[in-house]
């Protein structure tokens, strides 16, 4: 793992309510260092999880053939000790800015609704009513990514955590990867709610059919990944599943696990128990009953 501490730091900041992050060139590109979140719903943990989840939420994107920012795992030391972050390389250029899905859905001046609502029907109508990007493409990547988010129990995707890189040369738009996927895989578990997931049914079952729920919601509720998918009542949903669903290689992924070297045998097994199961139980089972209804 790559130390960042006694790296040049640069003056690009970064939003963002999950954490500290910092910017530093590295190999002459620009890095952005995501420090672990705080906690907010566990006493028991110091810090969080959250730089390991982005690390395996981005690796996994990638292992499905999607564009994703490119993200390493290394060491950075404060005056409080030494810490893991995510190292996240930045995928602006000069002239190629990042603009969110927030700034898009601002764009369509006709619509009742705001650039923060994730209420899903406004997003599809942003997705229908837009004309910056290939409606195609752009419906294509917002199921894809909820299929992979589904995948790896993303709660955060909001409209902040997706977007586009726009060109102020050409004035064109195109998807920018995927980033911000530190909310994915229970950030905020310790070793203690690992033990019980692993031993106690009930426990993971909750982990795969009740939480995490989606950033989006439905009537202002947030949507149940397994109610939804399994539902194969969404097109451009069931597209997805039927695209991505092959695509995914557990054994590929456990590997990925394997080779996190800062964290224990049980967080491991943790994080490959969780996947798949939410892999069998919310994706095959739609995958299958979606193939059956066909
Ligand atoms: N790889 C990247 N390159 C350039 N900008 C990025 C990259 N990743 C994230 N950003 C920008 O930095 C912001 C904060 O990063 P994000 O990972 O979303 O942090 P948080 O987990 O705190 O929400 C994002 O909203 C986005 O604007
Ligand atoms: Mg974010």
């Amino acid at each position: 793992m790559i130390d960042f501490t006694d790296l040049p730091t640069l003056h690009k900041c970064y939003d963002g309510a999950n954490g500290k992050k910092i910017s530093v060139s590295y190999n002459n590109e620009v890095y952005m260092l995501k420090f672990p979140a705080v906690v907010t719903k566990n006493a028991d943990l110091s810090y969080t999880n959250s730089c390991i989840s982005e690390y395996l939420g981005c690796k996994i994107f990638e292992s499905v053939g999607i564009p994703v920012q490119e993200v390493s795992l290394g060491t950075y030391t404060t005056s409080r000790g030494q810490t893991v972050v995510a190292a996240c390389k930045d995928f602006t250029s000069t002239g190629v800015v990042l603009q969110d899905f927030v700034s898009l859905k601002n764009h369509i001046i006709d619509s009742g609704h705001q650039g923060y609502g994730t209420e899903l029907n406004d997003i599809l109508d942003t997705l229908d009513k837009q004309s910056a990007i290939d409606r195609e493409e752009l419906s294509e990547r917002f199921w894809n990514m909820f299929i992979v988010d589904a995948l790896i129990g993303n709660w955060d995707r909001h409209n902040g955590n997706w977007g586009f890189l726009y060109n102020t040369f050409t004035d064109k738009l195109s998807l920018a990867p995927v980033y911000d996927c530190g909310s994915c895989l229970f950030p905020q578990a310790d070793e203690s709610i690992m033990l019980s997931v692993l031993s106690k049914k009930n426990e993971l079952n909750d982990r795969v059919y009740n939480r995490p729920t989606s950033a989006i919601v439905i009537n202002g509720k947030r949507i149940n990944y397994f109610n939804f998918i399994s539902l194969c009542a969404n097109e451009g949903c069931n597209k997805a599943l039927k695209n991505i669903f092959p695509k995914i290689n557990i054994n590929r992924i456990e590997k990925i696990i394997d080779g996190i070297s800062v964290i224990s045998d049980v967080q491991k097994q943790f994080y490959k128990v969780i996947i798949k199961q939410r892999y069998e139980s919310i994706l095959q089972f739609s995958y299958s009953k979606l193939l059956s209804k066909e």
